[in-house]
């Protein structure tokens, strides 16, 4: 089977190496993306004379045939097909003679990093739209639910009353981080390093400006060398979607424990849980399940691409064509978890009663209660002394919380309405008090139109 460096070679490539170096079975995805590349040089190549108008309009007639076996399934792959990019342009040579002449000043280094970075564009861009809604369904929850009260917990403790409101708005803030950080990685994904060559660019009087534009991308490379080695985007993405799969995790580790009859504060809908095989009883809570689960891949994915790009040489190496498994699993694995979560969080139903008792527990009012003795004058810690001391008499048996505070020197009936404000008490700068809800949803949605 000829290969593309036939020429030098005399001997064919042994199964063994074939099996291990192929790429197809996975870089296939890339199709679309190679084609789009391969259109744009050519046109390019034209555009400087390096091959014919009519040379140019046979490539464009191929490139589009090739697109079309590929998306309806004709397409015949070779066993020499290595590559997505052999398999095409082998075809595109089947089709025109003007084919021996598509690879002209470019090498398979800088061809195949152009595509990943368009599909990571393009990635980028779905995943980020997904995250948007995930985080409308959070805001719009969040608004229906006014100023329903739970326990917020520090060290997994009861320890202040809030909002579920609140609660639920903090997930959506997170979200707005991870769609500012892939926003922001997305610069440095649309950089063009088409025209680096395999290493050195070229000879030819190639426009790499014109490339760059037909591909839309923001900028071009500056350095060969750097450019057909550089995978750093693809790490950037894995690190932005792995702390993405972790603020899912921990919103689905809400959700589970949330979902158990020892919290009983929310309910799943039938449709984002599933049964037991043997106790007839049991509704597990596999969406959130999977969700925290499936972020063990997403930071292996991470962790892999960092490996292989450590202790590398500058510039193209095999070990690079390793990038692209991690990249395409934390994508579809990502992509997957969304809308599974957003529809169970869009479904799911809380038990208002049983947040509202848990938030009522007057103990949760203490922290308040040394603040209210701060308003006056006493200096914190002795206001937390004394709050202390009510705290630790009630629990051991004393009298309730309640009938403490009423008699204390210190506080004395006036302080009990304190405590009954719960969620609704006043509260600082984005500590959810009512109007501090209606503003983290007012800027949240506001930043959701943006876009
Ligand atoms: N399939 C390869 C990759 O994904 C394409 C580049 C191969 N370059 C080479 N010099 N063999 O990285």
């Amino acid at each position: 089977m000829p290969t593309l460096w036939s020429g030098r070679f005399d001997g064919e490539r042994d199964d063994s190496l074939r099996l291990l170096g192929d790429s197809l079975r996975f870089d296939r995805r890339l199709y679309a993306e190679d084609i789009a590349t391969s259109r744009a040089h050519a046109r390019m190549l034209a555009s400087v004379n390096l091959i014919s108008d009519d040379e140019l309009a046979d490539l464009l007639v191929a490139l589009d045939q090739v697109e079309h076996e590929i998306v309806d399934g004709s397409f015949a792959f070779a066993p020499s097909d290595e590559d997505i990019h052999t398999a095409v342009e082998r075809r595109v040579s089947d089709l025109t003679p003007a084919g021996a002449k598509l690879h002209t000043g470019r090498s398979r280094n800088d061809q195949s990093v152009t595509g990943l970075r368009l599909f990571t564009r393009a990635s980028i861009d779905n995943v980020s739209e997904l995250v948007r809604a995930l985080q409308t369904t959070l805001v719009d929850k969040a608004d229906s639910m006014g100023t329903t009260a739970m326990p917020a917990y520090t060290h997994l403790q009861r320890a202040q009353p809030v909002s579920l409101a609140h609660h639920l708005l903090a997930y959506a803030w997170s979200l707005q981080r991870d769609i500012e950080r892939l926003a922001d990685t997305r610069h440095r994904v649309n950089v063009s390093p088409l025209g680096a060559g395999a290493i050195a660019g070229s000879t030819l009087p190639l426009d790499v400006a014109a490339t760059t534009n037909d591909l839309g991308f923001e900028k071009t490379f500056d350095n060969s060398i750097d450019a057909v080695g550089d995978r750093d985007f693809v790490a950037e993405v894995l690190f932005d979607l792995a702390l993405l799969g972790v603020h899912l995790g921990r919103l689905a580790e809400d959700i589970i424990l949330w979902c158990t009859s020892e919290f009983g504060y929310m309910k799943l809908d039938d449709g984002f849980a599933t049964g037991s095989s043997m106790m007839p009883q049991k509704k597990n809570p596999d969406t959130a399940e999977l969700a925290r689960g499936k972020t063990g891949r997403l930071i292996g994915n991470l962790t892999a691409l960092l490996t292989t790009l450590k202790g590398l040489p500058s510039g193209y190496s095999k070990d690079l064509q390793e990038d692209k498994e991690p990249l395409f699993d934390s994508v579809d694995t990502i992509t997957q978890i969304i809308p599974a979560l957003a529809g169970a969080m869009e479904t799911a139903t809380f038990d208002i009663v049983r947040m509202e008792q848990a938030a009522s527990d007057p103990l949760l009012g203490a922290t308040d209660l040394a603040e209210w003795l701060v308003a006056s004058g006493i200096p914190f810690r002795e206001a937390h002394a004394i709050v202390g001391d009510l705290v630790k008499r009630s629990l051991a048996g004393e009298d309730s919380f309640e009938s403490l505070l009423a008699a204390s020197p210190s506080f004395g009936p006036a302080a009990l309405e304190r405590l009954k404000s719960g969620a609704s008490r006043p509260s600082g700068h984005g500590a959810g008090s009512p109007e501090d809800t209606e503003r983290q949803i007012d800027r949240l949605r506001t930043l959701l139109d943006e876009r």
